[in-house]
């Protein structure tokens, strides 16, 4: 089965083409960074005003780098929320108006199991198993039990992960997106050299990182944007309090569920130390984590295809009444 994934929740507009549910044809990308960088974040209209002029263009370079005509497809996926509503409707008007057009099944999916599917692109992995979706939206841990049957064990009750990263980088004057910006300013940074609180250590798997964001902005507001080596400390240091929260709350998460594998996606997964640190500490624990491919983790279509092509292809499809509605919230469990 061959389906089309649309992807325009956030500030990606991207289609993919996957194959039989993980074989990937094609897929093609437009980012929006130079539009959001010079306010440090996601301004919702200038999105969906991007997925508007981009949407048929990024479809269309898809069927033609996978060489297969548009009626060669066998159905159609696109991410129906969470998300910013603006730019959900666009792709899911845009599936829409293809499914109905060329008469092919439509389904539309959820973002957070989009992400959590996107390592089965790269390899197979039986269910259940723990999973942590933590992107600049969400910071969620769950008991993964098939594609589209999630428990959540605990979500963030304030600012995500990569929202605390571009928001803090946003303060340090470093571009946006600031999860990418901080990691390479730690770099040679010390983890150790500032103080910032470790979020919520208790046994609850919530998460919290308003806090310490605020912590880094106090910082900043007192002593001034740090310069030089100072700078490269101050983002180590705060790197580290996010990583180490997550590290421990996925830990204690997987001990709680007794699920000895651990899948991670979402825009945060591309950060190096968190999969330095994950890793070290799941192999003390004898578990095992897995991580998509960088490209993989941020936004993309091939995940929200695979998805797809998993629902369409047991027959979950929402039919060609197409009443895949775009919804700003929408639980993954
Ligand atoms: O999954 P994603 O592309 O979009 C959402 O669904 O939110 O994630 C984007 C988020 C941004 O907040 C960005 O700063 C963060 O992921 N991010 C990173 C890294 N790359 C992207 N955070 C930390 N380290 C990175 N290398
Ligand atoms: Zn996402």
């Amino acid at each position: 089965m061959l389906v089309l994934g649309i992807e325009s929740s956030c500030d990606e507009c991207a289609a993919a083409l996957v194959a039989g549910g993980s074989r990937l044809m094609a897929q093609k990308v437009s980012s929006q960074i130079p539009i959001h960088s010079p306010y440090g974040g996601v301004v919702p209209e200038l999105a969906s005003r991007d997925h508007v002029r981009k949407i048929v263009p990024v479809i269309e370079q898809t069927f033609a780098e996978a060489g297969v005509e548009l009626r060669q497809c066998d159905g159609i996926a696109v991410t129906a929320g969470p998300g910013l509503i603006g730019s959900l409707l666009v792709g899911v008007m845009a599936a829409k108006a293809l499914a109905w057009s060329l008469e092919k099944p439509l389904v539309g999916v959820n973002h957070l199991q989009a992400h959590l599917r996107a390592i089965f692109l790269e390899n197979d992995y039986s269910y259940p198993h723990l999973g942590l979706v933590v992107s600049g939206g969400h910071t969620s841990l769950f008991h993964v039990e098939g594609p589209d049957r999630l428990r959540q064990l605990g979500r963030t009750l304030d600012d995500a992960a990569g929202e605390a990263f571009d928001k803090v980088a946003k303060l340090l004057g470093l571009s946006y997106p600031g999860g990418v910006s901080i990691e390479r300013a730690a770099q040679k940074g010390d983890p150790q050299a500032f103080y910032f609180p470790r979020p919520m250590p208790g046994k609850r798997l919530d998460f919290s990182f308003s806090g310490l964001k605020t912590a880094a902005a106090v910082r900043i507001k007192k002593q001034g944007i740090p310069t030089g080596d100072a700078l490269g400390d101050f983002a180590a240091s705060f790197q580290e309090a996010v990583v180490d929260t997550l590290v421990k709350k996925t830990i204690s998460a997987a001990k709680k569920e007794k699920l000895k594998r651990i899948l991670v996606s979402g825009g945060v997964a591309a950060n190096r130390r968190l999969r330095e640190k994950l890793e070290a500490g799941v192999r003390e624990e004898g578990f095992e984590v897995r991580f998509p491919s960088i490209s993989l983790c941020t936004d993309n279509a091939a995940m929200v295809a695979a998805l797809g092509g998993c629902l369409l292809g047991s027959g979950n499809d929402d039919g060609i009444m197409l009443d895949a509605d775009a919804g700003l919230s929408w639980d993954a469990a």
